[in-house]
């Protein structure tokens, strides 16, 4: 369990990140195989040069962006790594946010919080002004999160009927200014 005295720091992928990126995206979908479109089979079958690649173009720049969250200061028995989001920008002011996971050891911490605001401020330097994802809708503890941090479901447009076809609910919320809590 995580103690009180744990740091954990949220920061962009670096361009050497990729074994931290295969890492972490395989434990998320061994761990939650429900929650995610790709099977972790076949992620796994993804090389080295692929997850390299993956991470530099998501280190910089505006188009896409992932965050990792990371236990620091020596908090014993956890992870180092704790958890993931991928934030892509939809021209011209949507994020997009997938791969959404937090390590079962690290959970109601808040730190899936975290990691959504992590990627709005990143947003909001080029004018993000409102959250999408989809969500399956059998995942009840994700929509669950999702609810009580703000989001809610669009039951029609163009996001809902995406969703629909993959038995998805899309949920957005707003990206407020700065220091706002979303
Ligand atoms: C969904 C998930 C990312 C939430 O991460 P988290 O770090 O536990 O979330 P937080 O601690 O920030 O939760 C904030 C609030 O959301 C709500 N919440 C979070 N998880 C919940 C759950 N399992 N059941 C009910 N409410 C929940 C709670 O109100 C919580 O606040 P509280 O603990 O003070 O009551 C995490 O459970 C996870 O990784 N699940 C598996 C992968 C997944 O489903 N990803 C989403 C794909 S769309």
């Amino acid at each position: 369990m995580l103690t009180a005295h744990a740091l954990i720091r949220i920061r962009r992928i670096g361009p050497d990140d990729g074994p931290v990126l295969r890492d972490l995206r395989l434990r998320s979908l061994a761990e939650s195989p429900e929650a995610f479109g790709q099977q972790v089979d076949d992620a796994a079958t993804q090389s080295d040069a692929e997850w390299a690649a993956a991470a530099r173009v998501a280190s910089q720049g505006e188009r896409r962006a992932w965050f990792i969250a990371e236990a620091v200061g020596g908090a014993a028995g956890l992870p180092r790594t704790l958890g993931l989001v991928l934030g892509r920008r939809r021209p011209p002011d949507t994020l997009m946010i997938f791969s959404m996971w937090v390590d079962p050891a690290a959970r109601r911490t808040g730190l899936g919080a975290r990691l959504i605001a992590t990627a709005e401020t990143w947003a909001r330097t080029w004018g993000g002004r409102s959250s999408v994802l989809w969500v399956f809708a059998g995942n009840e503890p994700a929509i669950r999160f999702y609810d009580r941090i703000g989001f809610s479901v669009h039951s029609d447009g163009e996001d809902a009927r995406t969703g629909a076809a993959y038995g998805a609910l899309a949920m957005s919320r707003s990206i407020g200014p700065a220091g706002s809590a979303g």
